[in-house]
């Protein structure tokens, strides 16, 4: 990535301070395509619109802070995926990037499957109307009692994530007189190159049965000997926001030498592996993500190469994408309450939301952007950072940015990209109101996930 200071300094400094921050855009009036949904685009007056409103209508309508989503392309990302992989292969949307029983009726409509990872992601789905056949359910640590639910539901798949829930689950299908679909997730050994809280396929961390040790040959082994579970496939999922295809692959062909020993030890060939999710998504203009085609091909056909090497049948494709779906397709809208420039450093904005809407700053250093979007400007570059009302330096929502010199209370700016892990990651620290979900389309505006009511912050507190 490349990063460096913007010659003409910001208002309050003559020299730049270090920090991690692109010099800014020619023109911070125009938007980069790559960061915002599909829809969004700037009225004759210069205000943001997406799906055709105007955020200034939007922010009377719904006030801020609020997450408005742009519910075509959400639709046109499920559609893409879902034709990049062809009738051959399955997308899954992975919930825990944003879930909502309108999100669900999308998928469904689309042709998606889902993948949840609790109780309370399966509730949605089926209550949505999800078919049971159409969801996978993963965790590292799933309950008994989210396990029989999942098995009672008939969830078309368990991903088995240790050897103790194998045991768990057989013996719950048993009970229930059924075989239960499952997969078992191995870890393969991958370093992804990511923040290391979202990787997942090194062997040093919680989720997984490894490889390398051959632990998840002896997974395969018991999960085979047990009466209650038909054992489809085998799961791999390396970690998040992820743009190099290298890690990938090669967890795909570790996946498929991992096929071809239990063929030769079993003599049975697994019709399915699942490669996960993780795809990375463009936060700032530095990033530039993959298309779903890209990805596909570049999966398939490692995964055939593999295949035809190993003699072995290609096995069906899976993948889970939540960011690459969800992600984009959002921005969160603010209002701008404080201004605080220091001379030689950079300008403090506060915005009415911060980490309790979007942690990711806080949490893996993530960078967005910014713009304001309830005018234009014509003002010069200053250097911000835009933190929250938090009682908490390190509320930053983003932590270098450019805005218009001229930025004052009451402007609208806006944050793109935070469809995926910002509301399911949402927080009520210092009781904070978690925001609405606003889908836009077509020129309607509707919430799909109301904003919380100091009513109900007392509703749970039962005294
Ligand atoms: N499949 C499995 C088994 C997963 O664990 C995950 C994400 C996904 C699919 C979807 O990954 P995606 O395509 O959305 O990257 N809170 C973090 C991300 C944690 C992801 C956890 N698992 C963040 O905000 O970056």
């Amino acid at each position: 990535m490349s990063r460096s200071a913007h010659p003409a300094g910001p208002r309050h400094a003559d020299v730049l301070p270090e920090g991690h921050y692109s010099a800014p855009a020619a023109d911070l009036n125009v938007l980069d395509e790559k960061v915002w949904s599909r829809t969004v685009t700037r009225d004759a007056d210069g205000a943001l619109t997406v799906g055709g409103i105007a955020v200034a209508r939007l922010a009377e309508e719904f006030g801020t802070p609020a997450y408005f989503l742009d519910e075509s392309d959400f639709r046109a990302r499920c559609r893409a995926w879902a034709d990049a992989f062809g009738p051959d292969a399955d997308v899954f949307y992975a919930g825990k990037a944003f879930l909502s029983r309108a999100v669900v009726r999308w998928l469904k409509e689309e042709g998606l499957n889902l993948d949840v990872c609790s109780g309370g992601e399966l509730t949605t789905a089926l209550d949505a109307g999800m078919p049971a056949e159409r969801i996978a359910f993963h965790g590292n640590n799933k309950t008994a009692a989210e396990i029989e639910r999942a098995v009672e539901a008939g969830v078309g798949r368990i991903v088995l994530d240790s050897f103790q829930e194998i045991v768990r689950v057989a013996h719950i299908a048993q009970r229930h007189g059924v075989r239960q679909r499952v997969q078992i997730r191995v870890t393969v050994g991958v370093e992804a190159h990511t923040h290391e809280f979202i990787a997942t396929a090194h062997e040093d961390q919680k989720f997984g049965i490894a490889l390398a040790d051959g632990q998840a040959a002896e997974a395969v082994r018991r999960a085979l000997a047990l009466d209650g579970l038909e054992l489809i496939g085998v799961h791999s999922h390396i970690g998040s926001q992820i743009f190099d295809m290298a890690g990938f692959e090669v967890s795909a062909r570790r996946v498929v030498q991992l096929l071809a020993e239990i063929r030769d030890e079993h003599g049975v060939e697994l019709p399915e592996i699942d490669l996960g999710g993780g795809l990375g998504i463009a936060y700032t203009s530095d990033d530039d993500p993959r298309e779903p085609h890209e990805i596909a091909k570049a999966l398939s056909d490692i995964v055939t190469r593999e295949c035809e090497s190993a003699k072995l049948r290609t096995p069906r494709i899976s993948v889970e994408p939540g960011r690459a779906i969800v992600g984009p397709t959002a921005f969160t809208l603010y209002e701008v309450g404080t201004i605080k420039p220091l001379e030689g450093l950079r300008t403090y904005v506060s915005v009415d939301g911060g980490m309790s809407d979007n942690i990711r700053t806080a949490l893996y250093d993530a960078e967005y952007s910014v713009a304001l979007v309830s005018r234009t400007s014509d003002a010069e570059p200053m250097l911000v950072r835009v933190v929250g009302k938090h009682c908490e330096s390190g509320d930053i929502v983003v932590k270098d940015a450019f805005l218009p010199a001229d930025l004052a209370p009451g402007d609208l700016i806006a944050v793109p990209a935070t469809g995926a892990y910002c509301r399911s990651m949402a927080s009520n620290y210092n009781h904070a109101l978690r925001p609405p979900v606003v889908a836009v389309r077509d020129g309607e505006a509707r919430v799909i996930v109301r904003r919380e009511t100091e009513e109900d912050l007392l509703r749970l507190d039962v005294g």
